[in-house]
């Protein structure tokens, strides 16, 4: 049987309270939209107004430290996030990976510690262009995924989600054929590092979705949802998205 959809938007470095009027309309939407499971990821500065105007809405943050505490100036803690009003955070993202040096030993430490804090996660692996047009793709992406995978892994709070980094914030996706591929070979790793329980992992597909492709990426096998940068960004250009989320 098909997992319940589940839609995300990344917000990335954007959003000002000015913007936290946009996550109501986006929750709004959401509410119509029973059958897929929605919700943003704002930068950190807005999680709590968000979270508290929006109680029934799932407010996420999109990383955190693998500490609980300590001298780790300019980082945040699980329960830090916890306590501002996430209940989920993206961990790995591959701005992250490039940007701050991120390795999957990294990511697996971050997942631990945000499932030992009773928050969700969702971790992003992806290929670069160079990787997959030398044929590596697959590859590097079950790498990616056995590294950072928790040993306590579990359907409850984990998500995966697939961002090729080339398709990120660039308007390209890849060949739908190429989403099968792999997201099957997703499921297939899921299969080998936990056994039972594996497909109810939800695999999203992440770069340049939007409300004219959506429905085409989200009707593909093993495409349990998206993780959406720039089409999050307002209810106009999100709706599409959750609207086509619950029809496939
Ligand atoms: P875009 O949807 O802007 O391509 O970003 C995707 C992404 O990185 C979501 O995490």
């Amino acid at each position: 049987m098909a997992n319940r959809k589940y839609i995300v938007g990344n917000w990335k470095m954007n959003g000002m309270q000015a913007q936290l009027s946009d996550i109501a309309h986006i929750a709004a939407i959401a509410a119509k939209h029973g059958g897929v499971d929605v919700g943003i990821c704002p930068p950190i500065t807005l999680i709590t107004a968000a979270a508290n105007a929006n109680p029934d809405f799932a407010i996420g943050a999109q990383d955190c430290h693998f500490n609980e505490k300590g001298a780790h100036t300019g980082n945040v803690s699980a329960a830090m996030l916890k306590e501002a009003g996430a209940t989920y955070t993206i961990l790995g993202h591959s701005e992250r990976r490039a940007d701050h040096g991120e390795s999957d030993a990294d990511v697996k430490a971050k997942a631990e510690a945000v499932h030992a804090a009773g928050l969700g996660a969702i971790i992003c692996v992806g290929e670069t262009e160079e990787e997959r047009d030398a044929g590596q793709a697959v590859a590097v992406v079950t790498g990616q995924l056995a590294g950072s995978f928790p040993d306590s892994a579990n359907a409850d709070w984990l998500t995966i989600a697939y961002e090729p980094v080339w398709a990120i914030g660039t308007g390209r996706v890849p060949e739908i054929s190429d989403v099968e591929e792999m997201h099957g070979a997703i499921r297939a790793k899921l299969g080998e590092l936990m056994g039972e329980g594996s497909d109810a992992v939800r695999i999203q597909y992440g770069g340049s979705m939007n409300g004219g492709n959506a429905a085409e990426l989200l009707a593909v096998p093993n495409v349990d949802g998206g993780l959406v940068g720039g089409a999050s960004l307002n209810a106009e250009k999100f709706g599409p998205i959750i609207e086509a989320a619950e029809a496939t």
